[in-house]
């Protein structure tokens, strides 16, 4: 039978083909970001060096604008209680001028949650914060401090701030409380990964934040991670656990920049984490 006669051209194959490439293309962003993890650094150890001397150098806010410009798609900060490294005045001035995702981070504190609320950071992550300690030590025990917590995540919502998540370890009964607080998102720790002394404990400790991160994707949280993680542990990481959208990296690179730069050290990481899809 004949075909009917449209009055249009019928599609080739060569020009269908063309319209589906032209389709793919537009939404090529957003696909790669959906696979690629993004890389946020953590300035806290700039602000440390600069503490030590009581000088006003380095200066994180600095370091952040170079980090951005190396490849980093977004900056992390942490303001603690006692501001032994960021101070109020650090907050205001990375606010200005990080042009990428600013994640805040900060225990339930008041007048920290207060400033957080001010600030508009994209992301505020809720971490445990001990003064005797000498970095975050372990992840918040969401179940024993559900009340205080579901309350400051709907703070931090309310406030006008997009994504708020916790930091937890890698346990599941952590990951479903952290659900029940109403945050959108999760950091999960990957310290025990990182402190793991053996190739098969690393491994053991990768596969639990493996099982962590499908159990937060399937219950609707977003997935990040950090603590720990560096140039000799990322891959094995990377190749392990998925759905992370994106990862926290702060010592590590602030470490190696000693060496070569900071320009150079965040460009290295942003190769190991991002792949081909890494600034050239
Ligand atoms: N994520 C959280 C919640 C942290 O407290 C820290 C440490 O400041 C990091 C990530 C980054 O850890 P590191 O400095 O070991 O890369």
């Amino acid at each position: 039978m004949a075909a009917e006669n449209t009055g249009r051209p019928r599609a080739n194959a060569t020009s269908r083909l063309l319209h589906n490439i032209c389709g793919l293309l537009t939404f090529y962003p957003q696909l790669v970001s959906c696979l690629v993890t993004d890389l946020l650094i953590n300035i806290d150890h700039v602000a440390t060096l600069r503490n030590a001397r009581l000088e006003a150098f380095p200066d994180p806010a600095a370091a952040a604008v170079l980090c951005e410009a190396a490849g980093a798609d977004g900056i992390v900060f942490h303001l603690r209680e006692d501001r032994r490294h960021i101070r109020d005045r650090d907050v205001a001035r990375l606010k200005d001028l990080v042009q990428g995702k600013l994640d805040f981070e900060l225990a339930v504190i008041p007048d920290v949650v207060d400033i957080c609320c001010q600030t508009q950071p994209h992301l505020a992550t809720l971490v445990p914060e001990r003064r005797e300690e000498v970095t975050t030590e372990t992840g918040l025990d969401v179940i024993k401090h559900q009340a205080v917590l579901r309350d400051t995540v709907a703070r931090l919502l309310d406030s006008g701030i997009d994504e708020v998540a916790l930091f937890v370890d890698p346990k599941p009964e952590q990951i479903a409380a952290t659900c029940e607080t109403g945050a959108n998102a999760i950091e999960l720790h990957t310290g025990d990964f990182a402190n793991a002394r053996t190739a098969e404990a690393q491994d053991h400790e990768a596969h639990r934040l493996a099982d962590a991160a499908r159990s937060a994707a399937n219950l609707g949280l977003t997935v990040h991670a950090g603590h720990g993680l560096d140039y000799r542990n990322y891959r094995n990481f990377a190749g392990i656990v998925p759905n992370v959208s994106e990862v926290s990296i702060g010592f590590a690179i602030v470490a190696r920049a000693i060496f070569v730069g900071l320009y150079e050290a965040v460009r290295e990481m942003a190769r190991l984490v991002k792949g081909p899809y890494a600034p050239r």
